[in-house]
């Protein structure tokens, strides 16, 4: 991170397009790592709420060393999709999930955008090849979907195809993990990409589990933050597992707990998001919620990342002095 980002992938001037809540957090993010950035949004109070967003989140992105304390924000919002992406070498498309939409804005951009700008879409599950459709020239459309929040959340989950040109990727990565990103590889296409899979095979099980009346739905939430999902923020679930299998490691797991998982799997619910299904939710969160408005349950989650996130890195330093040879 540096003032003024001279950045060997030749990204110095990012476009985010669409300032939600993923287009907020990206712009806060780039504009902290010293890009220029522009914003665009079809809505005429873009300008204050990317105002009100970096003000919330400048004390984090310090606190995580992702923007310095002196960091003035080059954000330029506009209401002219032309004068956002005309220079902009990356351009970070996060309007609404959409397919039509995203093709028609497509359409709109490609005559304005850089022919060596590289175009990102932050879409959560829909395939490259459909998104390439909106463009004449499909080679610099990319998949580079975050985690909500993208300042905070390190993933990146990124995906290219035999039509996308051979620079695009590799400058990507540099890109986001300039920006203080973890980046993955997708190597071939799958709806939802990898990381909302997981989420969605999750979800799926949890909405079953309150649905068939197992354990109160902020128990079930327990369970995994409490549980299994404290480790998944140090190891994912293979590595994990490996240890669960003793010195035999993972093909131990897999012998001892093979004919379990079979079991356990073919019991697993399908459940569908029925309106019946959402009152059951909604009505078992109020009990979680217990008051908590939006801004303090994004405040206290916020607050919990930055937590969790500095002492993996304190954590990460400390092993790496560890290796260093004494002199
Ligand atoms: N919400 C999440 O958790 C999440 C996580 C990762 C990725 N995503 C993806 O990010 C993208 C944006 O999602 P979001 O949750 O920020 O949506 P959002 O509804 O919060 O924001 C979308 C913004 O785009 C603007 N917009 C709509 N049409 C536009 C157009 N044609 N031109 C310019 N601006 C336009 C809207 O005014 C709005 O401000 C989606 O593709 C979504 O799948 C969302």
């Amino acid at each position: 991170m540096s003032e003024r980002n001279e950045c060997a992938e030749g990204v110095a001037t990012v476009a985010v397009i669409g300032a939600g809540l993923i287009g907020c957090s990206w712009a806060a993010l780039f504009a902290a790592s010293g890009r220029t950035v522009y914003v665009y949004d079809s809505r005429p109070d873009a300008g204050s709420a990317i105002d009100a967003f970096w003000a919330s989140v400048k004390p984090t992105l310090i606190d995580l060393g992702l923007a310095n304390p002196e960091t003035r924000p080059d954000l330029r919002v506009t209401d002219s999709l032309k004068e956002a992406v005309a220079t902009a070498n990356l351009i970070q498309e996060c309007i609404p999930e959409r397919l039509e939409a995203k093709l028609q804005l497509y359409r709109s951009m490609e005559l304005h955008t850089k022919r060596d700008a590289i175009v990102a879409t932050s879409s959560s599950g829909f395939k490259l090849s459909d998104l390439q459709a909106g463009w004449s020239a499909p080679d610099r459309i990319i998949i580079a979907h975050p985690f909500n929040p993208p300042h905070l959340i390190p993933l990146v989950e990124l995906y290219a195809n035999e039509q996308t040109a051979k620079d695009v990727l590799p400058r990507a990565t540099a890109f986001y993990e300039s920006c203080g990103k973890v980046t993955i590889t997708l190597e071939r296409e799958v709806l939802a990409h990898v990381a909302n899979r997981l989420q969605a095979a999750l979800w799926r099980e949890a909405i079953w589990l309150v649905a068939e009346g197992v354990a109160s739905l902020k128990d079930i939430d327990t369970a995994v933050s409490a549980g299994p999902g404290l480790r998944w923020a140090v190891m994912g679930p293979h590595l994990l597992l490996n240890l669960g299998g003793g010195e035999g490691g993972l093909r131990a797991y897999c012998e001892q707990f093979r004919d379990s998982y079979h079991h356990w799997w073919d019991d697993l619910g399908t459940p569908k998001l029925t309106d019946a299904t959402i009152d059951k939710l909604v009505s078992g969160l109020r009990d979680e919620i217990n008051g908590r408005d939006y801004a303090e349950l994004r405040r206290e989650r916020d607050a919990k990342l930055v937590a969790v996130l500095r002492a993996l890195k304190s954590q990460s330093s400390q092993s790496k002095a560890s290796l260093q040879p004494q002199s």
